[in-house]
């Protein structure tokens, strides 16, 4: 595997493969959610890339930025074994000048739900996207479902800028107690982590709700509102929108994803059921 730091290094390492390329851009504190990423990129390709970057500018004014989980020598350890060809890990310098041009999020699609709570969230993640998109010259890129709104966010961009790598939505990687894997996480305490499993077992309760014939989805948003109360800190949302991100009022098979973002002591958390 070979580690590049700069632009200048990651072009030279990437001539040097010859043949289909994976890429699975992160933030590190890489978990088996990241891995099952890696793994999809190397079963569908001849070669892999893995960036890790924990992007500036998709952080908000007091978010978790400055302690956002950093384990260098363990990430590299984890892509080494999983067969990774090139790991890309820029400084913000490398990545970033100043008074530069912006990509911005689509008014509506970029700014309600996790854009809403995160107001510019999605121009950095969308700005930073497009940089290493184009850097990586990738076949496929690939992306998790955990983050859904980013997902479609993403594949609108490659569509819109008519970006040449297809952009490949991954299934989401849970603990066996049900939560899904994050780098936040590490955040929770033991009784927290026991009251961020509300967030996976409401979604469990609107799945069964919808194979015993609830489609109104205001009814299922309530049950499962009334459910993430008993222990969470805040409810920040619960919606249900179809794959074009449109708030639906009755469920469509095949067409849905049900979002919750709640807050556990002050970590925030978002998860996520598509039907
Ligand atoms: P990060 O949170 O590190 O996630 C990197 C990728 O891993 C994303 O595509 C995310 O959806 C996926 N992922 C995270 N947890 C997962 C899980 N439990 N199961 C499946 N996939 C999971 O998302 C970002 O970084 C950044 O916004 C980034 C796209 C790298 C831009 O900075």
């Amino acid at each position: 595997m070979i580690v590049t730091k700069t632009i200048d290094e990651f072009k030279i390492a990437r001539k040097t493969l010859k043949g289909s390329i994976g890429f699975v851009p992160t933030m590190g504190a890489l978990h088996k959610g990241h891995l099952s990423l890696i793994q999809k990129a190397k079963e569908e390709n001849e070669f892999v890339v893995v960036s890790i970057f924990v992007n500036p500018t998709q952080f908000l004014e007091g978010e978790d930025l400055d302690r956002y989980p950093k384990k260098e020598e363990a990430d590299k350890e984890i892509c080494k074994l999983a067969g990774v060809d090139i790991l890309f890990m820029p400084t913000s310098d490398v990545m970033y000048s100043n008074d530069e041009l912006k990509i911005m999020a689509p008014k509506i699609r970029g700014y309600i739900l996790e854009g809403s709570s995160r107001p510019g969230h999605f121009d950095g993640v969308l700005q930073i996207v497009m940089k290493l998109l184009n850097l990586v010259g990738a076949d496929k890129a690939y992306f998790g479902k955990k983050d859904a709104q980013q997902l479609s966010l993403i594949t609108q961009m490659a569509r819109n800028y008519f970006l040449e790598t297809s952009i490949i939505p991954c299934d989401i990687i849970r603990d066996n107690d049900g939560l899904a894997l994050s780098s936040r996480n590490v955040y929770l305490s033991k009784e927290e982590r026991q009251a961020a499993l509300l967030i996976p077992r409401s979604l469990q309760r609107a799945s069964e709700k919808i194979s015993s014939g609830e489609f109104n989805t205001s009814k299922i948003k309530n049950s499962m509102i009334d459910l993430l109360r008993e222990g969470v800190s805040a409810v920040e949302y619960v919606e249900i929108v179809n794959r074009d991100f449109k708030l639906i009022d009755e469920i469509e098979i095949g067409n849905t994803i049900i979002l919750v973002a709640a807050k556990v002591g002050t970590t925030r958390l978002i998860d996520n059921l598509w039907i």
